[in-house]
């Protein structure tokens, strides 16, 4: 018998030993593994050599759909139960009760602030919503017609180049000034970027406003004096921002980890977890709602497409999800919030295609059996495309709260000693070594 790990086997309070024993059937040697937090290391696998020499065993695990990448404090989701939590408080309280610069302290520092500690964080927030005027400019040589989220990626990425200090990654005034930097100016960058699609000048920050009323006026101000952002609208803005600040190991969320990983500085590292945001199976999936409940039109279409998709000829957009196997918690508080939303709008036409479609999904076998429920895109487009917002924004309006939660695992991660530099392994399927062709003969 191999023994890994320090050697010193624990035993669980059921007396149960905490290990797993592999027998190698190549070698017939056996090999106890540490069990801890229910995982075992893959590097404890490399022992398992079938000859000398041999490199050892590695794990294949194409989307990483069974790997832990990281022991994390921030978020907890149980996909079973349809759970999710930030720093151990459940999502539906604090979208009832916490605004989101409260939520946004919580996942950054941990706890909920104190009045003072909150007023505090507000305020250093707010000092730093303006962007350098040389951002602006460059943001407006952007095409006429380009996406905002290409803008926003963009735009965050070329902070680097504003900030050098950023590079000091193991500095933690410098990992608190671009954490304050970032969460102040991404709704700046996203507002320019809306504006500059619709042809708009740019509308500078107003700080008398709270960090939605602000986002609002940016976006939507015109020749007022000061904008009066509706309170409904800024509070079901405010909760959906709450309920897209974090989502532990997502995709975007692995990118901003991964590329982080380098020590390359949060801007660079925050653009490129955007661009995995910018996909149409992440962020950009809402945007695929809508255009998937358009081109239905009619409710009576709903049975027609469901067997479309059955068929495997195309996706249900905004159902299923990698974690959760039951109802997306985040889609049960948008549906109830879209419901706020259309008594000041009046209903969105789309939103009755959608609700057909749950139901008839929800009682169909495939997405039973397949345990495929909504999940949170399934609704947010819909209130979105009802506040009027164009489609090209929704993602945007998603990376602007979870910039918040990128922030918070790149913090844990640059804290964590146990962390390395993100460099997968691969299995090599390619030719066997050949030899080289000249040109001529090929
Ligand atoms: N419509 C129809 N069938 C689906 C859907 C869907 N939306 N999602 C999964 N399935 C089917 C798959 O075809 C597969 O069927 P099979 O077993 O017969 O091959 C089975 O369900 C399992 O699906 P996988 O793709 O293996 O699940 P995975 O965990 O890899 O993918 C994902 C999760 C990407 C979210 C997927 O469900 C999907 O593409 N959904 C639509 C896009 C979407 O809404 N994305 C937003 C996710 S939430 C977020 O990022 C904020």
């Amino acid at each position: 018998m191999v023994q890994t790990g320090k050697g010193t086997r624990t035993n669980n309070q059921d007396g149960v030993r905490e290990t797993i024993t592999v027998t190698d059937n190549r070698t017939g040697r056996e090999y106890e593994l540490d069990i801890t937090d229910g995982t075992v290391r893959a590097r404890d696998f490399r022992q398992l050599k079938a000859y000398e020499g041999d490199f050892g065993l590695m794990v294949y695990d194409p989307g990483f759909a069974n790997t832990a990448s990281c022991r994390s404090a921030i978020t907890h989701i149980n996909g079973e139960q349809g759970i999710l939590e930030y720093r151990g408080y459940p999502i539906e309280e604090l979208a009832q009760r916490s605004s989101f610069l409260e939520t946004a302290y919580l996942l950054i520092h941990g706890d909920l602030p104190g009045a003072g500690a909150l007023e505090a964080w507000t305020e250093e927030i707010r000092m730093h919503t303006y962007l350098h005027e040389s951002m602006k400019q460059m943001m407006e040589a952007f095409q006429y017609d380009a996406h905002p989220m290409g803008m926003f990626v963009g735009s965050v990425a070329a902070m680097s180049t504003f900030y050098r200090d950023a590079k000091n990654v193991n500095d933690p005034q410098s990992r608190h000034d671009q954490t304050i930097r970032l969460i102040a100016k991404v709704p700046t960058i996203a507002a320019f970027s809306y504006r500059h699609n619709l042809g708009k000048p740019y509308v500078y920050p107003d700080n008398d406003l709270s960090y939605v009323g602000n986002f609002l006026s940016m976006l939507w101000k015109m020749s007022e004096p000061q904008y009066k952002p509706n309170p409904t609208l800024e509070k079901a803005i405010d909760v959906l921002f709450i309920l897209h600040a974090d989502h532990e190991q997502n995709c975007s969320t692995n990118a901003m980890r991964s590329v982080g990983s380098s020590e390359v500085d949060p801007y660079s590292a925050t653009a490129a977890a955007a661009a995995a945001l910018y996909g149409p199976l992440h962020g950009g999936a809402n945007e695929a709602v809508i255009r998937m409940l358009t081109e239905i039109g009619d409710k009576s279409r709903v049975p027609q497409f469901v067997k479309h998709v059955k068929s495997g000829e195309g996706l249900l957009w905004g159902f299923g999800h990698r974690i959760y196997k039951s109802y997306d918690p985040r889609a049960a508080i948008i549906k109830r919030t879209a419901d706020e939303v259309f008594e000041m709008t009046g209903p969105n036409p789309l939103l009755e295609i959608a609700l057909e479609l749950e139901r008839i999904a929800l009682e169909d076998e495939y997405f039973i059996e397949r345990k495929l429920y909504p999940n949170v895109d399934f609704y947010s487009g819909i209130i979105y495309q009802a506040l009027g917002f164009p489609v090209d924004i929704f993602p945007v309006l998603f990376a602007i709260p979870r910039t918040v939660g990128w922030l918070a695992q790149w913090r844990e991660m640059i804290e964590d000693p146990e962390q390395k530099i993100a460099r997968p392994r691969q299995v090599f399927v390619g030719p066997e070594r050949r030899a080289y062709v000249p040109i001529e003969r090929r």
